[in-house]
């Protein structure tokens, strides 16, 4: 499962021949494969907060090219001014979704090149961007490969696997964070039966997760969320893979709305409960799952946008997060690229990062 320099070709954002920016519309899945070239920063928050381009690990790639290519615009600016641009460039980008953890480090982590010797020519500084660009999308595709081998080892041929969102490769680079271990045992000939929710309201499990997994020819089936109780009871769910937008201090970890739901019922049912994520996705200035800031979306999502008609009057009121967040009670154990995290969680990430 080596990494391979066209895996920075392909997947759902990358440069293209051209150098600009492109995205898989994700938006589009999985009844067209439609790719957008996003050349300004409008079009980039756009793409971000419509979910065109969405999960986590993705959204921070999106961010280390944007950051690139929007500076590549700059070469005539005098060096304080191209600081100044390229900062005010990233605040917009950040202010797309607040809750992935992974847009605002991959925003800091550019910002970090260019401020490491504010007095270089932009041309020198635009080079370095995009060298850190291709860094960030290079170790997503070795985190997510890492990742993977760490999740495989937590279950076995045969297992039935119940996911939540999309945690797969359109969501980051290669293999993905929560379905890379079952991509990557399906390579080793391995078969798993997975059981996909929905997600309610855009549907990433119906759209994307169950997309992907039948594309790999991975056993998938797709359940409404309000199911996983039933197919936990009886018996077909081994161990549940879910993804994460933001891991706090404690192990508490924000991810897509309904997911604290089923880390409940895996705990009522004693099935192991796992959050699968990089080393980017933590954030260790962030205390606890109190202290993650959680997107709230449009109300159409859930009252028109899948629907020929609405299915809610006008003045119905509604509640849309787009996250929640899971207890770190209720998670059986972390698996990261740098290892598999076990409860006491406090302490045992802070040894991660030490
Ligand atoms: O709103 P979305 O679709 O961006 O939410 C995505 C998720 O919740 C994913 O599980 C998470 O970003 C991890 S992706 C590896």
């Amino acid at each position: 499962m080596a990494f391979s320099p066209e895996d920075l070709k392909s997947g759902s954002v990358f440069l293209n021949e051209q150098d600009e920016l492109t995205i898989l519309d994700q938006t589009q899945l999985p009844n067209r494969r439609e790719y957008l070239v996003l050349r300004t920063r409008e079009e980039i928050y756009d793409a971000i907060k419509r979910l065109a381009v969405r999960g986590a690990p993705a959204i921070g790639i999106c961010a280390g090219y944007a950051m690139y290519v929007l500076a590549a615009e700059k070469e005539g600016m005098s060096p304080g001014e191209f600081v100044s641009a390229v900062k005010e460039d990233g605040a917009y980008i950040n202010s797309s979704r607040p809750t992935a953890v992974n847009l605002s480090w991959a925003v800091r982590r550019q910002l970090g090149v260019i401020e490491s010797d504010a007095r270089r020519a932009p041309a020198e500084q635009i080079r370095l961007l995009k060298e850190e660009a291709l860094a960030i999308h290079r170790e997503d595709i070795e985190m997510c490969s890492r990742i993977s081998e760490y999740g495989l080892s937590l279950i076995k041929d045969g297992d039935g696997i119940l996911t939540h969102c999309n945690a797969g490769p359109l969501a980051t680079s290669k293999y993905g964070t929560a379905i890379g271990p079952m991509l990557l045992g399906k390579e080793r000939g391995m078969e798993f039966h997975v059981f996909a929710d929905e997600t309610r309201p855009l549907l990433q499990g119906a759209r994307l997760t169950s997309y992907e997994l039948t594309q790999a020819g991975v056993d998938v089936t797709l359940i409404c969320d309000n199911m996983a109780s039933m197919v936990m009871k009886n018996g077909w769910v081994q161990a549940c893979f879910v993804g994460c937008d933001r891991i706090a201090a404690n192990g508490d970890f924000a991810n897509k709305i309904g997911t604290s739901g089923v880390a409940i019922l895996a705990k009522h049912y004693g099935i192991p409960f796992y959050t699968l994520g990089p080393a980017s996705t933590i954030d260790m200035e962030c205390p606890t799952g109190a202290d993650i800031h959680i997107e709230l979306r449009d109300p159409d999502e859930v009252k028109t946008m899948w629907y020929r008609e609405p299915m809610a009057l006008k003045e119905t009121k509604c509640y849309n997060p787009s996250f929640d967040v899971t207890d770190h009670e209720l998670l059986t154990a972390i698996v990261t690229d740098r290892g598999i995290v076990y409860p006491p969680f406090d302490v045992n990430l802070a040894k991660l990062f030490s």
